[in-house]
């Protein structure tokens, strides 16, 4: 599976009218097919001792009508003799933060949807026998790599992480590297042409250099052996061309384990232990070492299972009821992409005052101090790539980048006890495309993570008046351990009868979770409870009173998120009293207030 897609991806990529000569044709095609190898398997930064940060103040050219590749900007040059001149240069002009979204950062760029590219200058020491890597934690949403002028690497897709093997271009002393970011919607993104959410731009989290030993740690997985009684997983060396010796602790366990590895550097383990089990009660982490004579990796890994049992989801074999939330990846105040861990937690103090244990990371993979500072508070999360409606099933190279999108996200946090939900969509219209690429995916997804559960969000339950009662058929919905129901009742169709008069047959024999429901008020707006476009925080309250009391009807109902935390920027969103930019959904407001509804719900959770 992987040499097809190496391959077959390769050769998708290149532009066939595109001429290039023999030389450059073979250094591209290996480079790139390095990269992509590279990419697929990187190394975690954050673990790792080797990573230094790029993060700070870039130089930046905005290039409306994208012609700086024609020109050439990746090259930096500068005139050398008395008749040259450039028409670009990234010295003395704009420069914007890395991490963070372009969009926030200068009001000429609040709408922009183009061509930005960034550069700076960082020192490196080559020193042999190692490898060099550049690492992207998330960069928004098609981007080009040049390092010293020469092109090291290309990734689309705005949220998960990728890396180049640079050990080739990298130089002694100061590397000049370039970055072209284009955040231009596309019919063929994943998100397509249309999102409920704010098109932030550029190179939204933290960057890092990576210098790693020519025999170092690519991957690992360390989790509790299936079917119980002791801690499982392996461990894979890049580089390795003879069995490894390396050693593998779990600190609190008293565990250390001496490992050899086969002749490509992969090592399997069986743990005979009883780690105290991660619960959002107790969410006990063990610090695991893995070293090797040139290398060590350390990570925190907590232990638990999660399984599906008719319509009971069990943590550590018992029943529980995620009592949760969605938020988009955004800090309202700063008007901007969330990407540092004071953001994390910012946004999950908010998480934690409301009662939750559970969270819906909405609508794509968010930055990944948002998933292990939940981790560390106790969070179970639901994680998703961003397969968010019109996306556009009757291309075949959809498939190909969910596929990559799904692996990145789970090769990025397969270690992370606290995810237990993949989600692959979400209000996807059905139809034979759709269901055949959807429920492939549902496919893969089991394949590359046995361990955790696979969902999707649905809006397309439908009411029978005759028995008042809401029903879901879905090929998508037959294929997933868990269904998410979106429907706002109460906003954007009225509740057809009483709310306790509503029954739902809908997920029958497995769990359902209201991943969706709300009302919008501008915060400190009062009006009749009984009027929508009054927009009024008591209106949202009765909304939410409104649909707690239908949520007592559903059978299989084992977790609710409700829309959304905070206000967030949509382009949506064009009332010029009460939007303005803004999706009025939040609990709390944009500048952290909560409204009347974050009571209600408070007040629901507490009872759970
Ligand atoms: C949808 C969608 C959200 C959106 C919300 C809304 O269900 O999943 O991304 O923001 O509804 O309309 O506010």
């Amino acid at each position: 599976m992987f040499v097809r897609f190496v391959f077959f991806v390769f050769i998708v990529r290149l532009k066939p009218n595109k001429p290039l000569k023999t030389p450059s044709f073979v250094a591209l095609f290996l480079s790139l097919t390095m990269n992509l190898i590279a990419q697929t398997f990187m190394m975690n930064p954050y673990d790792c001792p080797d990573a230094v940060s790029l993060n700070g103040k870039w130089n930046a050219i905005i290039d409306p009508f994208s012609r700086g590749e024609a020109m050439k900007f990746y090259q930096n040059r500068k005139p050398q003799k008395n008749t040259e001149f450039f028409e670009y240069s990234f010295d003395h002009g704009l420069r914007l933060d890395v991490p963070g979204d372009f969009n926030s950062q200068t009001p000429e760029l609040k709408y922009y949807e183009g061509n930005i590219w960034y550069q700076r200058t960082f020192e490196a020491e080559k020193k042999d026998g190692r490898r060099q890597f550049l690492y992207f934690a998330g960069v928004s949403y098609e981007t080009k790599v040049w390092l010293n002028g020469l092109e090291v690497g290309r990734h689309e897709g705005g949220f998960t992480p990728f890396q180049f093997d640079i050990t080739g271009q990298v130089k002694d002393g100061a590397n000049d590297l370039v970055v072209l970011v284009n955040n231009e919607r596309r019919p063929d993104g994943i998100p397509a042409m249309n999102f409920d959410w704010w098109n932030y731009g550029g190179i939204l989290r933290d960057v890092f250099f990576i210098n790693r030993p020519e025999v170092h740690i690519r991957d690992y997985k360390v989790e509790l052996k299936r079917g119980g009684g002791g801690i499982a997983g392996y461990v894979q060396l890049e580089g390795a061309r003879s069995p490894q010796e390396l050693v593998l602790t779990i600190g609190g366990l008293d565990t250390r384990q001496a490992l050899t590895t086969d002749a490509k550097g992969f090592a399997s383990f069986e743990i005979a232990a009883s780690p105290e089990l991660w619960t959002p009660g107790n969410p006990k982490l063990y610090p695991v070492t893995l070293s090797t004579g040139q290398d060590r990796i350390t990570d925190e890994i907590g232990f638990r299972t999660i399984a599906v049992k008719g319509t009971e989801i069990l943590l550590n074999g018992k029943p529980v009821f995620l009592k949760g939330v969605n938020f988009h990846e955004e800090i309202p105040q700063r008007l901007g992409r969330a990407h540092s861990e004071a953001d994390a937690a910012m946004i999950l103090s908010e998480v934690k005052a409301l009662g939750c244990n559970f969270i819906r990371t909405s609508h794509y993979p968010q930055n990944e101090h948002i998933v292990r500072a939940a981790e560390k508070m106790g969070f179970l999360i639901w994680e998703e790539i961003p397969i968010w409606q019109g996306i556009d099933f009757t291309n075949p190279e959809i498939f190909k980048k969910a596929e990559k999108m799904l692996r990145d996200m789970i090769y990025r946090d397969k270690n992370r006890a606290a995810v237990i939900i993949w989600s692959i969509a979400n209000e996807t219209k059905p139809s034979d495309d759709r269901d055949k690429m959807l429920t492939g995916l549902v496919e893969l997804c089991h394949q590359l993570d046995g361990t955790r559960l696979v969902g999707a969000a649905f809006d397309n339950p439908r009411y029978d008046k005759e028995t008042s009662t809401f029903r879901l058929v879905d090929k998508l919905a037959d294929a997933v351990d868990v269904v998410g129901v979106n429907k706002y009742l109460g906003w954007y169709q009225p509740f057809p009868v009483e709310p306790n008069r509503i029954k739902w047959e809908v997920a029958d024999g497995k769990p359902l979770i209201f991943s969706e429901f709300g009302a919008e008020a501008l915060l400190g707006k009062r009006g009749p409870d009984d009027v929508a476009h009054e927009w009024s925080e008591d209106y949202q309250a009765a909304v939410y009173r409104r649909n707690l009391e239908m949520f007592r009807n559903i059978p299989n109902l084992r977790g609710t998120t409700p829309w959304v935390l905070f206000d967030f920027r949509s382009p949506y969103r064009c009332h010029q009293t009460y939007q303005n930019g803004w999706n009025r959904k939040g609990l709390v407001s944009d500048q952290g207030q909560r409204k009347m509804a974050w009571r209600v719900m408070k007040e629901f959770y507490d009872t759970k």
